[in-house]
């Protein structure tokens, strides 16, 4: 079965785990720093906090917002449980709006369309990796949260997704454009002082332990100070050094990406009842995530395509359609996109012939054109 997601990992990624095994130290340490350190620089910010998952950077993120209990967070239905999660274990409510047909992006308008006076803050998804237009949502004047999880590549007018918000949220899960297993991370380039905070709160809210904070002799420093409670988010340098090895990778995985994302474009907006995604625009950058076409018949698609050994999926079924939030408002493009959207394999592990064979096969699917 070819998978609709993946990495690819070789030799460099190996030789740091072993690395990390020979050094005996598995736990967050000089591989987690210099990870950062790279991700700080890359994403041209002065700090950034590796943690266990994008899940959980996201509910870091909006702990460090400190938004008021029972206030609303606004965000796209179209994205991952955890966003919605997140807003609820923040002690918030999710309210979801709409995204737009080509980008699969929510808009100022779709996001205008359900602000309320409990609305707090507003989270965004830069879906695939297309930068979502971020400065008509800023304007609006709410705190923003970028969930940049796929987006780890991308730029937005020439400046990294992530950077503009107050927070901005990435994932290294086992799939994403740079993968470590399981981490994400956060910045807040703008608020610093967060940055300090998010450090305490990633382990168990504990500030200085008594080694650091001893000024007399070093006396008792297995004492510490539990500054507010949280929970455990740090990552392992095991995780961390295969960041390492995937950082030097990027360029050259992305490039792959990219490679197969050209050629799908090429090959598949020329099939008459396939709508092919867009590309970013001019100054910002795509980090080519996932491919997402919409297609009449999808169900019958992606069952064609399953049963020729080639995975697709949705992502992702719409959260405002899930029992669990209660929500009742109809969001007719989401839901659109629940019947017709369908991710097709997009991976740097992709061969060309497994490239050629999708193709060919879709091409080959009477459904598509029915
Ligand atoms: C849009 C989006 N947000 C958040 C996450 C959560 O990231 P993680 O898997 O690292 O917890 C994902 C993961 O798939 C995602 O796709």
């Amino acid at each position: 079965m070819i998978n609709v997601f993946g990495s690819r990992v070789g030799r460099k990624e190996i030789e740091e785990v072993s690395d990390s095994l020979s050094k005996q130290w598995m736990g967050m340490g000089a591989k987690t720093k210099e990870f950062e350190r790279r991700m700080a620089e890359k994403l041209d910010t002065p700090s950034f906090l590796l943690v266990d998952s994008g899940s959980n950077a996201l509910y870091l993120g909006l702990k460090l917002m400190n938004l008021p209990e029972g206030s609303e967070v606004i965000l796209p239905s179209l994205t991952w449980v955890s966003c919605a999660q997140a807003v609820l274990l923040a002690g918030c409510r999710p309210v979801f709006c709409d995204v737009d047909i080509n980008t699969q992006n929510c808009t100022a308008d779709t996001i205008k369309a359900v602000i309320s006076d409990k609305t707090a803050a507003i989270m965004v998804v830069d879906y695939a990796g297309l930068p979502v237009d971020l400065d008509p949502i800023l304007e609006l004047g709410y705190p923003v949260i970028e969930d940049a999880c796929h987006a780890v590549d991308s730029l937005y007018k020439g400046v990294p997704c992530g950077k503009s918000a107050d927070v901005g949220v990435y994932s290294f899960d086992a799939v994403k454009n740079l993968a470590i297993g399981e981490g994400g991370g956060l910045i807040s380039d703008r608020h610093q002082d967060w940055m300090e905070r998010a450090s305490v709160l990633r382990y168990c809210g504990i500030g200085k332990s008594g080694f650091e904070a001893s000024t007399h002799g070093k006396e008792r420093w297995w004492e510490y100070n539990i500054v507010e409670p949280f929970i455990k988010m740090c990552p392992s340098d095991v995780a961390a050094g295969i960041g390492l090895a995937q950082y030097d990778n990027l360029e050259e995985n992305q490039k792959r990406r990219k490679k197969i994302w050209d050629i799908y474009q090429e090959e598949l907006t020329k099939v008459a009842g396939i709508d092919t995604p867009v590309d970013a625009k001019e100054g910002d950058r795509h980090s080519y995530f996932t491919y997402f076409i919409r297609i009449k018949n999808r169900d019958k698609v992606a069952k064609y395509l399953f049963d020729k050994g080639i995975y697709s999926t949705l992502r992702y079924h719409p959260l405002h359609m899930n029992a669990l939030y209660k929500f009742n408002k109809s969001l007719p493009v989401c839901e659109e996109l629940n019947e017709t959207g369908l991710n097709i394999p997009l991976h740097p592990s992709l061969s060309d012939r497994d490239v050629d064979y999708i193709i060919e096969t879709i091409k080959s699917c009477e459904f598509i054109r029915a």
